[in-house]
């Protein structure tokens, strides 16, 4: 099998931006929130999307992106399909990894810690905010497992378009992840890139530059 793209040659350079020690806060939700603002004005559509690594009992990592939809003091909060590979993955192993790529400026942060479901009211009353055809895709989703064709699916869609009320399936919902180590990363000339990890100790958080 021979490829028709030379991928070995992709390459780009990294200079818009540095990261100094002294222009970080303190707190590294409140470093995450000024990122993501820079992050929405660059590119609004994707700056919320992020990738979540889990891992299963064996240490097999999975890995998919999946959209941010809340973050404060308690940590970083998703909503997804309890019964999924990574809902399942989550239930036997709950730690993860949050990765937000931000290519119009150059960073990356990852954001690493355990996780627990939220309460069913704030998984409802989310729920609740999306709209009818999101509502009804959640339900009529068996998410992660086989199915033999699209067009069950589209029945299922279609029966519960005609029912018009749908509630929120118990097994669908939101899971928070409460940061124990976050790093955040400049690209720089040369692959020469700034990177700051911020590790949670009982004294508060912990700063330091690693090397690219
Ligand atoms: C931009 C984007 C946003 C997504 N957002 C979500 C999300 O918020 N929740 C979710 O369950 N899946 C989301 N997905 C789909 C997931 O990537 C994934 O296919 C699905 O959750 C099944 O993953 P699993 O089988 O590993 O559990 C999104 C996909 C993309 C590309």
């Amino acid at each position: 099998m021979s490829n028709t793209q030379d991928v070995s040659a992709v390459r780009r350079e990294y200079e818009l931006d540095g990261l100094e020690r002294s222009a970080l806060v303190s707190d590294p939700v409140i470093q995450f929130s000024h990122w993501m603002d820079e992050a929405l004005v660059a590119d609004p559509n994707d700056a919320t999307s992020m990738t979540l690594a889990t891992a299963d009992i064996s240490g097999y990592p999975s890995a998919r992106i999946v959209l941010l939809k809340g973050f404060d003091a308690r940590g970083f909060t998703w909503f997804t399909n309890y019964k999924s590979e990574k809902g399942q993955q989550l239930d036997d192993n709950p730690r993860a990894e949050l990765l937000f790529y931000w290519k119009a400026l150059e960073r990356q942060v990852r954001i690493r810690g355990k996780v627990a479901r939220v309460s069913r009211e704030e998984s409802v009353e989310y729920f609740q905010s999306r709209p009818l055809g999101s509502q009804i895709g959640a339900v009529a989703s068996e998410q992660s497992h086989p199915i033999p064709g699209r067009e069950l699916l589209e029945q299922r869609v279609e029966k519960l378009t005609e029912q018009g009320v749908v509630e929120c399936p118990s097994h669908w919902g939101g899971f928070r992840l409460v940061p124990e180590r976050f790093e955040f990363w400049q690209g720089r000339a040369s692959r020469l890139h700034d990177r700051f990890r911020f590790t949670a100790t009982t004294t508060g958080w912990h700063i330091e530059r690693l090397q690219p």
